[in-house]
């Protein structure tokens, strides 16, 4: 019989509710909620009533889309953390409510664990290639930096992570000195591809070991910009593209030489990238470029996997689904957790 399994995703800023029958996606929403953007961050408490007022539309019309009854769902899997308390608890209870109403189990999904296994999702019957194990994923995320070492689906092992700052955090708050939107990862991107990435001399962070550090990267750039706006008050808006590049091949860089790193050391040449920071173009020319010079084989998710999203959680799901790794309905939410 086919095992159906709804995900829920709430663990930041996105609502999300996704379908998959015996791992291919039938449905994939997800809510956006715009009303942090004049904040430049997430706002938590007005994440979580967001969160309130998505959860039902949001749910609603993944079942619809899937094509599915709602009675055929053999259970509910939802994103326990780590994430914000308030949002995560909006998806938890409305997860538990729904199934304990189905009659149905409900399944806990790490948020971290659920990026590296979007990498399985299918989307048809034509089975797209997915990582072998053991494989290497650098997940970079708003929240997230890490290299994880995947020796199968439930079997994770950081091997290194930021020791401050995330990638996703060192590109939003640069973003945000040059008055760019939030969140402005995206902005950065695309302004990058029309600047030159040597015009501008940043530190390349390096600690030791497999670790990443973004604070002193974010610094060097702040004082840049306040060095030169001193003598140009329009360094900014003169330089723009130049500083998005030359910001951008600076974390590009950092990335990749850790992970290359890591890579050599394990002898492991099966890599992927996940984590919304992942749609970056500069990031996906690297990947492309490694594959090439070092025989990486590569696993890039398409766009709509890389941000939060619940297709993901329904995916993990669904594989704890097959091994009966059932969660209790006392099951609570957690902000920070390892792998
Ligand atoms: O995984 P994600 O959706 O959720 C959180 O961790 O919150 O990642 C969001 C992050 C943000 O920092 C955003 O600026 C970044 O991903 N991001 C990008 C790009 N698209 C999203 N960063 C750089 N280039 C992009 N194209």
């Amino acid at each position: 019989m086919s095992k159906i399994i709804l995900g829920i995703e709430s663990s930041c800023d996105d609502t999300s509710a996704a379908v998959i029958r015996d791992g291919i996606l039938l449905s994939n929403i997800i809510a956006n909620q715009k009303v942090h953007e004049k904040y430049g961050g997430v706002v938590p408490e007005l994440a979580s009533r967001a969160h309130q007022q998505n959860i039902i539309p949001v749910v609603n019309e993944a079942i619809n889309i899937s094509g599915i009854n709602k009675h055929e769902l053999s259970a509910i899997a939802f994103t326990r953390g780590p994430g914000l308390l308030g949002s995560l608890l909006v998806g938890i209870s409305f997860a538990k409510g729904l199934a304990l109403s189905l009659g149905i189990p409900v399944i806990e999904v790490n948020h971290l664990h659920a990026h590296v296994l979007a990498h399985f999702i299918q989307r048809n019957n034509n089975k797209k290639s997915v990582p072998e194990y053991p494989f290497l994923c650098l997940l970079v995320s708003g929240g997230n930096t890490q290299i994880i070492l995947v020796r199968s689906w439930n079997n994770m092992e950081i091997q290194g992570q930021t020791i401050d700052d995330a990638a996703g955090e060192a590109f939003d708050k640069c973003a945000k000195v040059m008055g760019l939107p939030y969140p402005g990862g995206p902005y950065i991107d695309k302004l990058a591809s029309q600047g030159n990435p040597s015009i501008f001399n940043l530190a390349r962070p390096n600690v030791s070991g497999y670790d990443y550090s973004f604070s002193g990267l974010k610094t060097s750039f702040l004082y840049l910009l306040r060095d030169n706006l001193n003598t140009n008050q329009n360094f900014i808006n003169d330089n723009l593209p130049d500083l998005c590049a030359s910001l951008q091949s600076a974390i590009v860089e950092t990335l990749m030489r850790k992970l290359r790193k890591v890579s050599e050391d394990l002898g492991i040449k099966e890599i992927a990238v996940a984590g919304g920071v992942s749609a970056n173009s500069g990031i996906r020319l690297a990947f492309e470029e490694h594959a090439e010079k070092y025989r990486w084989k590569i696993h890039i998710p398409p766009p709509d996997l890389t941000t939060d999203n619940a297709a993901m959680v329904a995916m993990n799901g669904y594989l704890k689904y097959i091994s009966e790794d059932f969660a209790q309905l006392n099951s609570t939410p957690f902000s920070r957790v390892e792998i």
